[in-house]
């Protein structure tokens, strides 16, 4: 590649010596317009038939989408056939629009017009190509060759959508200068004026003029800029509707479409997941869903995300790529420990506080939000750390281990994914953590025992007596202590024994789950006589009882590891 960067010539931003649009902010979403059915379909290795097209356009309307491209019927027979589908099986919606697309020439314009008769709420969508390089290149014609095309089409149009009007379609009008984004502004203006001019647009019956990146071949300021410029200029702005058709090839469809809002465009043509020519269209999911995260409603709906990737995957055939903002499948994933740690602590913060705003580090949406609040947020591979093993401990099981114990687990967890060099699933995670405490019952085991407790006056001086038999191998031997809880009786009453070298640290206890059948869990921290910390979990339908399992899972453990 070393010098073939050479034959490619950069692009000539426009000069401004001021611009507004930095200084904006987006407050309220735009109209959108999905072109999933035309730009979207056009782009698939095997176009959609009627079925597939009739079930996107459905899901399509429930996300919330106004206005909707169904095709281009001029130009094959499937797209004509689908619209007159849509319209004859009467499955457009009082409050929807649909819009069709067709090339300035005046037998589609016709056949157009044909195809659309007994729609109720139709945009009529055409267009023609005006950059510097397609008249160049391909229509070897100067400017006014390209004016001359628009506003010939722009004149049949108007006049032939005069019957339809006066029977009662609602009729609007729409017109993209294809490639304006390499198109001289001051002929896109010129263009766009005199096509404004041939329909009759006024401020009450406003045209659409939509500004393509057909080929995003710019910075997204750059393209901001020539939207500024763009609308400053037009002579009568207030009798067009400015709307943005991005592609995507640099990979900054959003920033463009994004940056052109600021700069005042007030329509987005989009599609779901950026399905579209070469790059895709811009993505309709990612634009509305970053205006959510701002606060900003976005009027679209995408509270059940996996089903619209569903139904997109299955009538496209294409697939949403595992990192796919806000939908592919490991977006709400963290691997790693560090963000893991701080989800974590993000979620206790949320827990703690009831905060009404949406608080989590490294997860800028709920995915609650997009009906996704089953799958799993943390998930444990090598590069997890001692939180995330708790944390599905915690999310998965209803175990809450505490602080000082988590490396111990986290380390046991991470040597076995190292062992085995894949991701743990929580199941594994639990058998794990199983295997490790819940079933240290060897050598020390605890036969049978009984508890007495007594209190004082008001429940003062709580006095427990403890009688136990235990084994140690082959060995059974009975032991009674008394103290003033059942943890310092049943270490009175070992007292004397081989264990009794063991010290008392700390306890955690709580119910595992909910209602009669609830488990109590006590995670019990014990240090030895060279002072090393090992920990122990004990599980029983009885509070008292959970402990002394406990105390005798963590000296199993050290007595085992040595
Ligand atoms: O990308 C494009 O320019 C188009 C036009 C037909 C609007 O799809
Ligand atoms: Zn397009």
């Amino acid at each position: 590649m070393k010098q073939a960067f050479q034959k490619y010539i950069p692009f000539a931003p426009l000069k401004m010596e001021q611009r507004k649009w930095p200084n904006q902010q987006i407050t309220q979403a735009p109209v959108w317009c999905s072109v999933d059915l035309r730009d979207g379909n056009q782009a698939l290795v095997d176009p959609m038939n009627v079925q597939e097209k009739l079930e996107l356009f459905h899901t399509l309307v429930d996300t919330g989408v106004k206005e909707i491209e169904v095709g281009f019927p001029s130009a094959s027979e499937t797209e004509y056939e689908f619209l007159r589908a849509l319209i004859d099986g009467g499955h457009i919606p009082e409050d929807v629009t649909i819009q069709v697309l067709v090339q300035a020439r005046p037998h589609l314009i016709q056949k157009t017009f044909e195809a659309i008769d007994g729609a109720k709420h139709v945009i009529f969508h055409f267009y023609n190509s005006t950059s510097t390089l397609q008249r160049k290149v391909v229509f070897k014609t100067d400017m006014d060759g390209v004016i001359k095309i628009a506003v010939d089409a722009a004149k049949l149009i108007y006049e032939l959508s005069q019957p339809a009007i006066a029977k009662g379609m609602d009729l609007r009008y729409e017109y993209s200068p294809e490639s304006f984004m390499g198109t001289e502004m001051d002929n896109a203006v010129e263009i766009c004026a005199q096509v404004l001019d041939a329909l009759h647009a006024t401020e009450d019956k406003k045209v659409v003029l939509n500004l393509p990146t057909t080929v995003e071949n710019c910075l997204p300021n750059y393209f901001a800029d020539e939207i500024e410029y763009f609308v400053s200029k037009l002579p009568g702005r207030e009798r067009a509707v400015i709307s943005l058709h991005p592609h995507n090839d640099r990979g900054t469809g959003v920033a463009t479409a994004e940056l052109g809002l600021l700069a005042g465009a007030e329509r987005i043509e989009a599609t779901l997941f950026g399905n579209g020519e070469r790059t895709g269209n811009v993505d309709m999911v990612t634009l509305a869903l970053n205006m959510y995260t701002q606060g900003i409603d976005p009027k679209l709906d995408f509270s059940d995300m996996n089903k619209i990737r569903e139904v997109y995957e299955r009538v496209t055939k294409m697939k949403v790529g595992p990192r796919q903002p806000y939908a592919g499948e490991l977006v709400f994933t963290a691997f790693s420990g560090s963000h893991q740690d701080a989800i974590n602590k993000g979620t206790q913060y949320m827990e703690q506080t009831n905060s009404p705003y949406w608080e989590i580090p490294y997860l800028p949406i709920d995915p609650a939000d997009l009906g996704r609040q089953y799958e799993p947020i943390v998930r444990i591979n090598s590069q997890s750390g001692k939180g995330g093993a708790a944390f599905v401990m915690h999310t998965n099981f209803g175990f809450d281990l505490p602080k000082a114990m988590q490396p111990e687990f986290g380390y046991i967890v991470q040597k076995e994914t190292e062992r085995i060099g894949t991701e743990l699933k929580p199941e594994r995670i639990y058998q794990l953590f199983k295997e490790e405490y819940l079933d240290a019952q060897t050598p020390y085991q605890l036969i049978r025992h009984s508890f007495m407790e007594s209190t004082g006056e008001d429940l003062s001086n709580p006095h427990v007596v403890f009688k136990g038999t235990l084994r140690h191998k082959d060995t059974v031997f009975e032991v009674e202590g008394e103290g003033n809880g059942p943890i310092d009786a049943f270490f009175n009453a070992i007292h004397g024994q081989k264990m009794d070298r063991f010290t008392f640290v700390d306890y955690k206890e709580h119910a595992v789950t909910k209602g009669s059948d609830s488990m109590a869990v006590a995670y019990i921290q014990l240090r030895d006589a060279k002072g090393k910390t090992i920990f122990g979990v004990g599980m029983s339908h009885n509070i008292n009882l959970a402990p002394l399992k406990g105390i005798l899972s963590a000296i199993n453990r050290s007595v085992s590891s040595k």
